[in-house]
């Protein structure tokens, strides 16, 4: 089988995805799959890959060849055209799109590669759309999380031509929330466009700043806990399986971009000192979440920990699969090598 890993992309997490497909192209089993990797510029341009080591250095970035996916269904094919001029057609089997954020993660390519008919690893459409958005997210499990006593942090939305009335907006917030609150694009990974505000001034900004990446901005009660987060993974068999909790040790203030993925002294712990039943709580509303959104194949879903309450964070449809990510981390403290992980994902793409 002929399987195309995409990764890179315009997204703000383009550098995360550069490591997470090192990972995930060196587990595939080479004998079953033939791999074809094609990276996306952050500039929007589709580029072949043959060598492991030019995703290392960068460089595969000057490669004048170029790759795309046909949108027609008959073909299912990747068209390649080199440098001059010359091409070639490729019929694939099976895409992993190793992409993190805007035009990855968010139904967008799953929908080119879904009127192309090509099996695709990870959650569809509908899912990866919704997944992506803070707001619906919220809109999504917010009853399915209340009933097994699991809530998230409150919030007011708003979208850029509502900001032209500010002060409507910092009234409205200031009578539901208290400061600090944090300020967040509503379609956005990584902690990008991401801040604390802890008075109006500082709001502002904030806003600003977050509407500079999305046109749509929550402002939401900061949460003070314990980082949590559950791997979870569903084939054709449908049965949703959750891994255990893994808490994340963040250097920064909170686990912003540079402290996720810059920062040395940020730490990932396999074994949180919590209780069993605190670990089921969250292993469930992992799995409610997961539903919530539809999900398919596989996602990691983040909580808070404040007290004793579980507050349900984000779901990330394709997770970090650099050497410090979590989701295959925890599937591995579960028994499932990262080359079986690997497989079972792209298994779950003939669905
Ligand atoms: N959005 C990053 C890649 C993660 O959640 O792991
Ligand atoms: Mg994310």
């Amino acid at each position: 089988k002929t399987l195309v890993l995409l990764f890179g992309g315009q997204s703000t997490e383009h550098e995360v995805s550069c490591r997470s497909v090192l990972t995930i192209k060196r587990a595939v089993n080479q004998e079953k799959y033939k791999v074809l990797c094609i990276g996306i510029t952050k500039s929007g341009e589709w580029i072949p890959v043959e060598k492991e080591e030019s995703i290392e250095d960068g460089s595969w970035k000057e490669s004048a060849e170029r790759a795309m996916i046909l949108p027609d269904a008959k073909l299912s094919s990747v068209l390649f055209l080199g440098k001059n001029g010359e091409s070639h057609l490729e019929k694939i089997d099976v895409v992993f799109p190793v992409l993190h954020g805007k035009d990855g993660e968010d139904g967008t390519i799953q929908g080119l590669l879904e009127i192309a008919r090509i099996p695709y690893v990870g959650c569809g459409v509908l899912s990866s759309a919704i997944s992506m958005d803070k707001v619906y997210t919220k809109m999504a499990v917010e009853k399915p999380l209340a009933k097994i006593g699991v809530r998230q942090a409150k919030y007011i939305s708003f979208v850029r031509s509502q900001w032209e009335n500010q002060e409507k907006i910092i009234s409205k917030v200031e009578a539901a929330l208290s400061y600090p609150v944090f300020v967040k694009p509503s379609n956005a990974g990584s902690s990008c466009g991401v801040s604390k505000a802890k008075d109006r001034e500082a709001l502002k900004k904030a806003v600003e700043n977050a509407l500079s990446v999305d046109r749509r901005v929550l402002v939401e009660e900061s949460i003070t806990g314990r980082e949590l987060e559950c791997a979870v993974f569903s084939g054709k068999e449908g049965q949703v399986e959750s891994s255990s909790v893994g808490e994340i040790l963040a250097a920064a203030e909170f686990y912003d971009y540079d402290a996720k993925y810059n920062n040395p002294d940020s730490k990932t712990e396999l074994h949180p000192d919590i209780s069993g039943e605190i670990e089921e709580k969250i292993r469930k509303a992992a799995e409610t979440v997961f539903l919530a959104v539809d999900g398919f194949s596989l996602s990691r879903v983040d909580f808070f920990l404040s007290g004793e309450e579980v507050i349900f964070n984000e779901i990330n449809t394709m997770p970090g699969f650099t050497s410090i990510s979590m989701y295959p981390m925890l599937f591995k403290k579960k028994g499932y090598s990262i080359e079986e992980l690997v497989e079972k994902l792209l298994e779950s793409a003939f669905h």
